[in-house]
């Protein structure tokens, strides 16, 4: 499926975006959005699921309207916290960091957030990382016992002079920041999943499930403002101290205005030897759509990583137009566009 279909402009509730703009100009921008997205049914319906395959525009059509994209199924509650800070008005900036931390208090996948699988030495580290178009950014590495990883991050970005803290003084960062680090403890499924792997310690990513780790979200505000954000717990059984892509400006997130922004899945390794996001961005600056970029990143990361068989990426795009790419390395990759759950194309199948 092809999926950057046009997503017409939705309220948190669904409906039709009109309640901040004049009847006729609403009206208006329906019809627009729903011709240059090639959707049959009427400018008033919530919401076009028909696929489109989107041409590169020389004359870039201003269409600046909130959209929310994340990684993986859980990107769907996500985007909607993120929609209903983006219906009201709020910045892309609040609508990633709003939508990450409902991953972070609730991941069934145990992949983000202090509920996740530990590491080999049964220890739970988090990374996250958050970015704004106009090129600040805040991250933190290695961090135990911080329940929303990704608002420390932006605490990092909004008050101090750095972009990256790690482990023991992320956590102290955190204490100061009047953020609670709570002592390292295991959820009853995080434990008996890391003694049965203690009973063969192999290192064996499994494509789509130790790696289907991360909630990556970017957003575009009303106002026309991109952001990113990533949070994750990391592969699992990872090696104490291993840090993967998410927590890294360019390989895990990479947002860059006026051209657009991208966002990483999957192995963290494969990622950070290419930056792939960094990637993405700036094959959009060289003229390529958001699918384009994301297809020629993962081609890029396939050629630098050697025989794909054994990992997956899965990689967003999104442009100031409001256009979005997706591509993966394997098949199994899903994202969510909006309110809506779509499979991305791989490589391979
Ligand atoms: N993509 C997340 C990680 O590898 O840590």
């Amino acid at each position: 499926m092809d999926p950057t279909a046009d997503i017409p402009p939705l309220s948190a509730d669904g409906a039709p975006e009109t309640n901040r703009r004049s009847a006729c100009g609403a009206i208006l921008a329906a019809i627009l959005a729903t011709a240059a997205s090639g959707c049959r049914t009427a400018a008033t319906a919530s919401r076009c699921t028909e696929p489109v395959t989107l041409e590169k525009s020389t004359t870039p059509t201003p269409r600046r309207r909130p959209i929310a994209l994340s990684t993986w199924d859980h990107g769907l509650p996500a985007n909607r916290a993120a929609l209903g800070v983006l219906h009201a008005d709020g910045s892309a900036l609040d609508a990633v960091e709003t939508g990450c931390r409902v991953v972070e208090l609730e991941c069934p996948d145990m992949t983000v957030g202090l509920g996740s699988r530990p590491d080999r030495d049964g220890r739970v580290t988090l990374d996250a990382a958050i970015m704004t178009g106009d090129g600040r950014a805040g991250c933190v590495a290695f961090v135990q016992g911080v329940a929303h990883p990704v608002s420390l991050a932006r605490l990092v970005m909004e008050r101090t002079p750095h972009v990256l803290l790690v482990g023991a003084g992320a956590e102290q960062f955190a204490r100061e920041s009047g953020i609670s680090v709570t002592a390292p403890t295991l959820t009853r499924a995080a434990e008996a999943e890391w003694r049965a792997w203690l009973a063969e310690r192999r290192y064996q990513p499994t494509i789509n499930i130790e790696n289907h780790d991360t909630i990556s979200m970017l957003a575009l505000d009303a106002a026309g403002n991109m952001a990113a954000a990533s949070t994750t717990s990391g592969l699992a059984f990872k090696m104490h101290g291993r840090v993967g892509d998410s927590p890294i400006i360019g390989a895990g997130i990479f947002v860059d205005a006026p051209i657009g922004g991208a966002i990483c899945t999957g192995l963290g390794e494969t990622v950070l030897r290419t930056l792939g996001a960094h990637l993405a961005v700036e094959a959009m600056r060289a003229g390529a759509t958001p699918q384009e970029a994301c297809e020629r990143a993962i081609d890029r990361i396939i050629e630098k990583n050697g025989d794909p068989s054994g990992y997956q990426v899965g990689m967003l795009a999104l442009d100031f137009e409001g256009r979005i790419g997706a591509y993966a390395v394997q098949r199994g990759f899903t994202f969510a566009i909006q309110e809506e759950l779509r499979d991305a194309p791989s490589r391979f199948s």
